[in-house]
């Protein structure tokens, strides 16, 4: 009888890879790295495309049709690859991840048996599970429980190593109920993290050299943490927390609701340094008529106050936000209110959409439903005003001298990138070396979406 040979360093688990791909929101971006982090154990690490591929994920969208569409379109040509990849003798382990498979999980086996696995976004840690019994097994393993577990405390802690800027979701789900979104039919309840995981997320995070820290949620400021005295925490006291971890120099937050833009939030952006002066705050309509219709719960007029009071606490502070138009029942004179929010507030960023019916949504039933060509004009209108207002604000910082925060190589060579505190691309000619720290530079030039910039002295290099 044999026994079996000792384990050697050279027999390590064979290394198999996994391609994902990601569609929607960041804490669709934030998921996929918690993916690959629970799937790393079992010896996947990443491809480059899905050709290379042993495993792909599509981690998936489901705000609006056409997000939604995407998924089957690609699934076509996964399958054309994996019956190749078969006929050469090899496998391939095809995942539908995210809010489309949460939302059509039974209809995704049945237009595409060639799946094997279906897993909604809350069942992320039992992923290993799923990949085993899809080895074994014919057919596909769906799982889009809303489980009792959270798999927040079941995924293995995060890789550390995410770069300058990190994502750490704090809150998931939503209990609003906006008559178009599907969010708290795919993400289920609101739910927040505790503060010590968090806490300890973050730590780990700028140990592995995260400089800034992007706090998400769908809802993310009605975050509401249960702190390690049993006491509960609202996100400004998370914030002040926060800032007190050596080396993380930036903060943000997204995406936030104007219903829970509380008091001590808005004074937490005038005394947090930290906090980067750039928000990201969907209003979706200028007119009270609609935001009621939409379920938002505040009028224009709150929001108005809001930006405001943003600007007082912290007057460099610029704003982004996300409009809908075309919500069922809006009238020429409800979309002028939108324009007129939009001028009078004016953003530095923001993303538009035409009103998307989602099935099972409330206002997907609704009468008086707008017509298309009304839309795409409406649309094209808020479109050329928002891009006038964001050509004009990175047009207004040329001349300015800020930090930036260096994130790896431009695209020139000699080049760097990186971020200033409004969020804005910036390349410059410097040294490789400044990936992950901060450094002044000069703004120079405004380009459709980046800017330009010459370092100023490398004696303001803050230590790395
Ligand atoms: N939680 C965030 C929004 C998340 S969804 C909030 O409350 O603001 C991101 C954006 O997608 C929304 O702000 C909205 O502008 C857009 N959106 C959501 N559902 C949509 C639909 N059915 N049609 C068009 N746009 C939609
Ligand atoms: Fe959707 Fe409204 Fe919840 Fe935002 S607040 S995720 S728009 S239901
Ligand atoms: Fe899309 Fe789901 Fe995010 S529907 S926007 S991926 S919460």
């Amino acid at each position: 009888m044999t026994s079996p040979a000792p384990e050697s360093p050279l027999a390590a688990p064979q290394r198999k890879k996994l391609f994902i791909r990601t569609w929607g929101c960041q804490m669709n971006v934030y998921d996929s790295t918690r993916m690959a982090d629970v799937l790393a154990p079992l010896g996947y690490g990443p491809a480059e495309t899905p050709e290379e591929a042993d495993m792909v994920i599509l981690n998936t969208c489901h705000i609006r049709e056409k997000a939604s569409e995407k998924v089957f379109s690609d699934l076509g040509r996964l399958r054309l690859l994996k019956t190749e990849k078969e006929q050469a003798g090899q496998k391939m382990v095809l995942a539908v991840a995210g809010c489309v498979a949460q939302a059509e999980g039974a209809e995704i086996t049945v237009r595409a048996p060639w799946v094997d696995i279906v897993l909604g976004p809350q069942t992320y840690h039992r992923l290993p599970e799923m990949v085993a019994r899809a080895s074994r097994a014919a057919g596909a393993q769906i799982d889009t429980d809303f489980p009792v577990e959270q798999k927040f405390d079941l995924l293995p802690e995060v890789n550390a190593n995410q770069g300058p800027i990190a994502f750490l979701t704090i809150q998931e789900g939503c209990d609003k109920f906006c008559s178009f979104c599907v969010v708290p039919y795919t993400r289920g309840a609101e739910f927040s993290r505790p503060v010590a995981a968090i806490l300890a997320e973050a730590r780990r995070l700028v140990a592995g050299g995260a400089r800034e820290i992007a706090l998400l949620g769908q809802n993310v400021n009605a975050w509401h943490g249960e702190a390690p005295d049993g006491s509960t925490w609202s996100l400004s006291r998370l914030l002040y927390a926060l800032a007190e971890i050596d080396g993380l120099a930036r903060i943000r937050y997204t995406t936030s609701h104007p219903r829970d833009m509380d008091d001590a939030l808005i004074e937490a952006h005038g005394r947090i340094p930290q906090l980067m002066p750039f928000l990201h705050l969907p209003v979706q309509s200028g007119s009270d008529k609609v935001l009621a219709a939409m379920n938002r719960g505040h009028k224009a007029e709150l929001f108005y106050r809001i930006a405001d009071r943003l600007r007082e606490a912290r007057p460099d502070m610029a704003l982004s936000s996300d409009f809908i138009v075309g919500h069922p029942g809006e009238t020429a004179a409800d979309h002028a209110a939108t324009m007129q929010l939009v001028e009078k507030v004016g953003f530095a960023l923001a993303y538009s959409f035409k009103y998307s019916p989602r099935p099972g949504t409330p206002a997907a039933g609704q009468p008086f439903q707008v017509p298309e060509a009304e839309k795409d004009a409406r649309l094209q209108e808020l479109q050329a005003v928002l891009r006038r207002q964001q050509d004009e604000f990175n047009r207004a910082c040329v001349g300015r001298e800020v930090d930036i925060l260096w994130t790896g190589p431009g695209r020139h060579p000699g080049q760097i990138a990186g971020r200033t505190p409004w969020l804005q691309p910036v390349h410059a000619i410097g040294p490789a070396e400044l990936a992950g720290r901060i450094a002044r530079v000069r703004l120079t030039d405004a380009h459709p979406n980046s800017l330009s910039a010459v370092l100023l002295e490398e004696k303001e290099l803050t230590p790395a």
